[in-house]
């Protein structure tokens, strides 16, 4: 489900002809995590460092220059593949992946030295503490030989901006693959619906998610799955996902697959039982008028805060009508007092990462949207079970509603189409569970 190696070739080459002359740039695939013992969490490579390579192994390195881009990587060892699995090895990632030359990682070292030596910048992400390390330690390893004619190279650079801006605009190929981790992610909140009752854990309606995604060629979520019944949908980050079900309960699930390395993220609300309670429903009824007039401004031109603002004036002026709020819409906007109910954005740059890498402002400005930008947009509202200020019928409601969102020249592509979103929609689907 990887995209044609020629596409990560293309993206090398942009990079080589964006960056100037004398530059070294430097990323890594990451190492494995224990989780205990001798047992490894799943690996899953560094975003960045895929975006520019295709290849998946742990611990390798990527150096790119002016005129070539050279892989570090494990050799072949047929005895550590009998356990730990398969390597392309030194001649398997120029053959297989078209990097102009590959050395096993124990060469490494000495390799990049060569390669600094006479170059002006080494570009890298600055967020990423191990490799600056061990580039400090190389750039002194030359520094030390100046006397002997080595030139170690003087300047640093982030190269995280330039790759940030490089993902923000998708192709038409990435976005074909969002949609179809998109479209996984509608089937397995489609099979959540369908399958909950009163009584279940929220394990295990995450079980229908995961099975879901697998079998449908999903290898993980793209981010911990959010189960979350009755009030836990008022804890934004909830992913115990080990409470019981309760009639009457609102279940708010936020969960999306992986697929080829590109993410997708969607919120559904819906009634344990099958129908939203009048309370539920208002407060539902208004998160989906502010998701629909905030998805109908992520156009091209529009500022990026633009779908926010239009959420928040939504939300506030429902919350003044329904009771929850008291004053007028642009002092309750204005002082913010929405965010009892209302306390995160709307959304965020969905690509390789759930919340993608790219700029979100320019120059201290808002950025306007461009074509094969993806946001997601998610307004909600959470009313603690704590809330005095508030009619007891409204505590303990969490509601959000999430897509993702292409901006087009042609207006908002909404990438997870076909999942029910009204009340009657998500009624209907459920009696028909
Ligand atoms: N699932 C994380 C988010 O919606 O931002
Ligand atoms: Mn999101
Ligand atoms: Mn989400």
């Amino acid at each position: 489900m990887d995209l044609p190696i020629a596409n990560y070739q293309a993206r090398r080459q942009s990079l080589q002809s964006n960056l100037p002359e004398g530059f070294v740039a430097i990323l890594r695939a990451g190492e494995l995590c224990t989780r205990n013992s001798d047992c490894d969490f799943e690996f899953r490579p560094n975003s960045h460092f895929f975006y520019l390579t295709g290849y998946a192994e742990p611990g390798a390195y990527v150096l790119i220059n002016k005129t070539q881009s050279i892989l570090f990587n494990l050799p072949k060892d047929p005895e550590k593949e009998q356990w730990d699995g398969f390597r392309h090895g030194v001649e398997g990632a120029i053959e297989n992946f078209a990097f102009d030359q590959a050395f096993a990682l124990d060469d490494m070292d000495e390799q990049i030295i060569g390669l600094l030596d006479g170059s002006q910048s080494v570009w890298f992400d600055f967020s990423d503490d191990v490799l600056q390390q061990q580039i400090v330690n190389w750039q002194q390893s030359l520094a030390k030989k100046v006397r002997q004619g080595a030139q170690a190279p003087a300047q640093f650079n982030q190269l995280a901006g330039l790759l940030g801006e490089m993902r923000l605009i998708k192709d038409a190929e990435e976005v074909a693959l969002m949609e179809k981790a998109a479209q996984i992610s509608v089937k397995a909140h489609q099979q959540a619906m369908q399958t909950v009752t009163p009584g279940m854990k929220e394990y295990e309606l995450e079980a229908e998610l995961n099975y879901c995604f697998m079998k449908s060629g999903s290898r993980t979520p793209a981010y911990n799955n959010i189960v979350a019944t009755g009030s836990n949908a008022c804890t934004l980050h909830y992913i115990e996902n080990n409470a019981e079900i309760k009639d009457g309960d609102l279940i708010l699930i936020d969960a999306g697959c992986e697929l080829g390395f590109y993410a997708s993220d969607i919120t559904r609300t819906f009634p344990a039982n099958g129908k939203f309670s009048e309370p539920q429903a208002a407060l539902y009824n208004l998160v989906l008028k502010a998701q629909k007039e905030a998805i109908d401004t992520v156009v091209v031109g529009a500022k990026y805060t633009d779908f926010h603002d239009v959420a928040v004036r939504v939300l506030s002026q429902g919350l003044i009508e329904l009771g929850l709020l008291e004053g007028e819409l642009e002092s309750v906007i204005e002082d913010k007092s929405y965010r009892d109910f209302y306390m995160h954005n709307t959304g965020h740059w969905i690509g390789m990462d759930v919340h993608d890498v790219g700029a979100y402002k320019i120059d201290a400005e808002s950025r306007p949207l461009k074509p094969g930008m993806v946001v997601t947009v998610e307004p909600g509202l959470y009313v603690s079970k704590d809330n005095m200020k508030v009619d007891e019928k409204w505590r303990g409601i969490g509601i959000r509603i999430e897509d993702d969102v292409l901006v087009s020249d042609e207006g908002p592509v909404i990438l997870t189409h076909g999942l029910a979103r009204g009340v009657d929609e998500i009624e209907a689907l459920m009696a028909k569970g």
